[in-house]
């Protein structure tokens, strides 16, 4: 939520901060904004709206200098305006510029203090205070890295940080509590950034800060402190992303390259962990032995989003391939509620970030009551994987389409492998637990040739594009997958849309059912399917358009329905991997048919570090 890039070097820094803005303004997108130290001073150039906004303000008057900071807002203190965007200035001089990740809960109180202090303030923001408080502790001094670190105790809430001040050209301070930051280190430069998807360009050497700690960069040096430990051997890390791993590679939108890349991102997922020797699934980095996993009785998932609907996924599967009890719990309401857990009870957090602040916020409150707590996350190095005592990689690479997909489709296979093991731990036998290797083997090819129906997708997109409200619906495995479809739809469509188990629709959504308004069944073959092909004749008969996702050949649901999309014929246990496609694909349709910013949706960002 919010991007932040720094740069300090030879090179004109206004070029690489946009850029850098550019490769994360899918966290938030309101504002942007930067300030570079130049040979005048502190330069500053923000704007409501999108970086290209920025981009033209810089065309007409370029900001120069080799040193700046800069950032893309997701709103929290304060509407999108020109003032409200960052860098926000500290003292009454310019004496500092700051930009800002997270939320200062003790801004209105600081804000008293400084103003009575005589520090004028010209926005609603939280962060203004922060840039007050620095100049205030730099006074008429010199050494900006001191001034920050005197700052910092005065904050309560969570922050990332990047401040530079005209009386240390050179030099871009940093500092982290609770949002993330990667320093970047080239050669005679540094960055500074809250995703490492800014740096990449520029070098695959990075180390990533953690919470207490404050990084100062000059050209040619990068030095941490910790607050409370102080100086700090940084450990370097190497970003392992495929060359064009954050590019568009000719495709319209990240989302539609990022649903094309599902077959690759099923096999990275399940690379290395199939003993099919064994019959079963292999973990290297769970930290915890078969005996261990023996003991347990109950398992609680804690994630959002569509990270949350993965886990429901897993659910299905655990309890059905291992006969374990599974809770999904939404991770804001699992931290703050006095949820029972035993000491045989394992709780799992699910995150393609690895930075939500409700997950993390779980995680920690799970740590924190002593239960050993395992994460399922995509970004290496990102605090929940930090913070877990073991776990699971996705490695599906970077997601920056705001609306996830390929991260579904990777937690899924991780959650079909993780069900397998569960299984073969206890009384799977060897044979279906066989069965489960061999069926996920199978769905690589089974996406492509679901990806080859794009244009019926399509087509049934142009039929729906114009409706107000639709249900999507799916029983079993398959009602997580129509809870994800309705997800899609409605956050890159703004289409009101519900996802309901389909026998649950008699219940009420059936009220809402008309010919204007589609119901979208999940209803490959399967063990409940004379009982769904039931529930799409009762929507039949009061006229609902019915969209069905099915088994290629099933006559007898494509009969009852205006659109049938077809997905190849596959066990159960696999089909949530492949049903989800077409949804996605429908909700890519819809929104790109409606003229909507389909990477970039309204009001949502990528990785939500508020609470
Ligand atoms: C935001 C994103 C969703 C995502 C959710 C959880 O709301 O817009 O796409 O599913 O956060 O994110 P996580 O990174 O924890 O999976």
């Amino acid at each position: 939520m919010c991007g932040i890039v720094g740069y300090t070097g030879g090179n004109p820094a206004s070029s690489i901060l946009v850029s850098g803005l550019r490769r994360l303004e899918y966290r938030g997108y309101d504002s942007a904004g930067l300030a570079t130290l130049g040979e005048n001073g502190l330069e500053l150039r923000k704007r409501a709206g999108r970086v290209r906004v920025l981009e033209e303000a810089l065309e007409a008057n370029p900001a120069r200098g080799t040193c700046g900071i800069s950032h893309t807002r997701w709103a929290t203190h304060g509407p999108a305006t020109d003032a409200n965007a960052h860098p926000h200035l500290g003292g009454n001089a310019r004496a500092v510029a700051v930009v800002h990740n997270g939320v200062i809960e003790n801004y209105a109180a600081l804000r008293s203090e400084l103003t009575a202090q005589g520090y004028a303030f010209a926005s609603q923001t939280d962060t203004e205070v922060i840039a007050h408080l620095i100049a205030r502790e730099l006074g008429e001094g010199d050494d900006l890295y001191e001034a920050v670190q005197r700052s910092l105790p005065y904050l309560e809430g969570t922050y990332g940080l990047a401040v530079v001040s005209p009386r240390c050209p050179g030099q871009v301070i940093g500092a982290r509590f609770g949002s993330p930051l990667v320093v970047g280190l080239g050669e005679d430069e540094h960055l500074l950034a809250s995703d490492a998807l800014a740096i990449a360009p520029h070098t695959a050497n990075v180390a990533y800060l953690q919470d207490g700690e404050v990084v100062r960069l000059t050209p040619g040096k990068f030095e941490i402190r910790h607050q409370e430990h102080g100086p700090i051997t940084p450990r370097i890390d190497r970003l392992d992303w495929k060359p064009d791993a954050v590019e568009l590679g000719g495709h319209a939108h990240y989302m539609l390259k990022e649903i094309r890349e599902q077959p690759d991102t099923v096999m990275d997922a399940c690379r290395g962990r199939i003993r099919r020797a064994e019959g079963t699934a292999i973990f290297g980095g769970l930290n915890m032995s078969p005996r261990q996993l023996r003991r347990v009785r109950r398992v609680v998932f804690a994630a959002c989003g569509t990270s949350w609907h993965a886990a429901l996924v897993g659910e299905y599967l655990i309890e059905r391939l291992a006969h374990l009890p599974v809770e999904v719990e939404y991770a804001s309401e699992f931290r703050y509620r006095n949820a029972p857990l035993d000491d045989r009870t394992l709780v799992f957090v699910l995150s393609q970030s690895g930075e939500t602040a409700d997950t993390l916020g779980a995680l920690r409150e799970a740590k924190r009551q002593g239960h050993p707590t395992l994460a399922i996350v995509n970004t290496v190095g990102s605090t929940i994987a930090r913070e877990a005592d073991g776990g699971i990689y996705l490695h599906c690479g970077p997601e920056v389409g705001v609306a996830s997909t390929k991260a579904f489709t990777a937690q899924v296979t991780v959650m079909t492998l993780l069900a397998l093991y569960l299984g073969r731990l206890r009384h799977l036998s060897f044979t279906d637990g066989l069965a489960v290797a061999d069926a996920l083997a199978e769905v690589p090819s089974a996406l492509t040739s679901v990806l080859a129906t794009e244009p019926a997708i399509e087509a049934a997109a142009h039929r729906i594009a114009s409706a107000r409200s639709a249900l999507f619906m799916g029983r079993d495995l398959h009602f997580p997958v129509a809870l994800e479809g309705a997800l899609k739809l409605k956050e890159i469509s703004y289409i009101h849309a519900e996802g309901y188990p389909t026998a649950e629709m008699k219940h009420g959504p059936i009220a809402l059912v008309d010919s204007e308004t589609p119901c979208i069944f999940v209803a490959p073959r399967g063990s409940l399917h004379g009982k769904t092909l039931g529930n799409v004749e009762e929507v039949k008969a009061r006229h609902g358009m019915i969209i069905s996702v099915g088994t290629e050949g099933d006559e007898s649901l494509a009969s009852l329905s205006d659109v049938f999309l077809p997905i190849p014929d596959l066990p159960e246990v696999v089909q949530p991997l492949v049903a989800v496609v077409p949804l996605q694909l429908l909700a890519y349709h819809v929104a790109r048919i409606r003229g909507c910013d389909i990477d970039k949706p309204r009001n949502l960002a990528k990785s939500v570090t508020v609470e």
